[in-house]
């Protein structure tokens, strides 16, 4: 009940401001799913009458733009995305503080995010890292259903794994620190270079590889379970797995840019964003992370982290700028150069 009238006295409240500011706008860049951008770009339209330019870009570039747009921000929020390149731009002051009267709501993860980052960032989902295979092309080929890490490696697998370069995806740069944590980081980047020979492509956005084994274009996708259950969703032949060894998870995160053109409508973005109503329609566009707001509803389709075998992701660590840089750069060097 103090759910519903807190979300209804904010919904008031954002209308109210709506009267006085309605030829604001609002420069958004999104990186999570464009189907689920772009349905939060269109409901704060609607909502609020501020004008929404958005832009959709995996994490890595943006935090790039950002950081190249650095004198003259043209950005004013950054919602979603992995939390590691949000952690590196409040880092290099790239993002603004800001204390939302939302953080009551939020899972103490959200919060621990927040804090770690002086409160230039925020928690607004979760999500476990697998990959997700088509199980007729699986079945076509006579191969065994992968069941682990290690098993990607595996030679019968050659040219049949996709993975986004860690780069420009968070999704990927969360796999290159996953297998950093879980193996330590020798055998973590040997890992790395023994999944390099069987690697049909390294594709820029991180749900990619999925969406290409949904269609038949690929066979197995190293992506957020999500992302795999949400093919699975929409009617294509994709099992997705929690791999053996365990693995790590994202902190999806929100952050305000740095002397943005439109302070007022990104705090007013920010909070609509942390609210139970509006976390509760990612699962109309097939988008199954973990909410951070603890009343905004989950699909029952959602991986349910607590069956997972999660690995305590050191995100201060890896979403360090030198840390994050060091590792981009060594894989860069000494993986994505070597020959297949
Ligand atoms: O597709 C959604 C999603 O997996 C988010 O959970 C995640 O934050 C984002 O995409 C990462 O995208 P990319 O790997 O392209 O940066």
């Amino acid at each position: 009940m103090k759910q519903i009238l807190g979300t209804a006295a904010l919904t008031a409240s954002l209308l109210a401001g709506t009267a006085i500011a309605a030829a604001d706008s609002l420069t958004l860049y999104c990186s999570a799913d464009e189907a689920w951008c772009q349905l939060m770009a269109r409901g704060f339209e609607e909502e609020t009458g501020i004008k929404v330019d958005m832009t959709r870009k995996s994490s890595g570039e943006t935090f790039a733009q950002v950081k190249a747009e650095a004198a003259n921000p043209k950005g004013d929020v950054w919602w979603g995305g992995t939390g590691d390149p949000h952690l590196q731009a409040a880092e290099e002051n790239l993002t603004a503080e800001y204390l939302s009267p939302m953080r009551d709501e939020l899972n103490d993860w959200a919060i621990r995010q927040a804090e770690s980052a002086g409160n230039r960032t925020i928690g607004i989902y979760s999500g476990a890292l697998g990959f997700g295979y088509n199980k007729d092309l699986l079945e076509k080929a006579g191969l065994p259903a992968p069941a682990c890490w290690k098993d990607l490696t595996k030679p019968e697998y050659k040219g049949q794994v996709q993975m986004a370069n860690p780069n420009s995806s968070g999704t990927a740069y969360t796999t290159l620190a996953t297998m950093v944590q879980l193996f330590g980081e020798e055998d973590g980047f040997q890992f790395m270079k023994d999944l390099h020979k069987n690697i049909n492509q390294y594709t820029k956005s991180g749900s990619a590889p999925i969406k290409a084994a949904g269609l038949g274009e690929n066979m197995i996708g190293i992506v957020f379970m999500h992302d795999a259950v949400a093919q699975a969703a929409s009617g294509f032949p994709i099992v997705t797995v929690a791999p053996c060894e365990g693995t790590g998870y994202e902190i999806g995160s929100m952050s305000i840019i740095a002397d943005a053109r439109n302070p007022e409508s990104a705090q007013t973005f920010y909070d609509w964003a942390l609210t139970a109503d509006v976390q509760s329609r990612a699962k109309d566009v097939n988008s199954f992370q973990v909410p951070s707001n603890t009343a905004a509803v989950q699909s029952p389709m959602a991986p349910d982290l607590s069956e997972i075998k999660l690995i305590d992701y050191d995100f201060k660590k890896y979403g360090s700028s030198d840390e994050r840089k060091r590792l981009l750069q060594k894989w860069d060097e000494e993986v994505s150069n070597l020959p297949q």
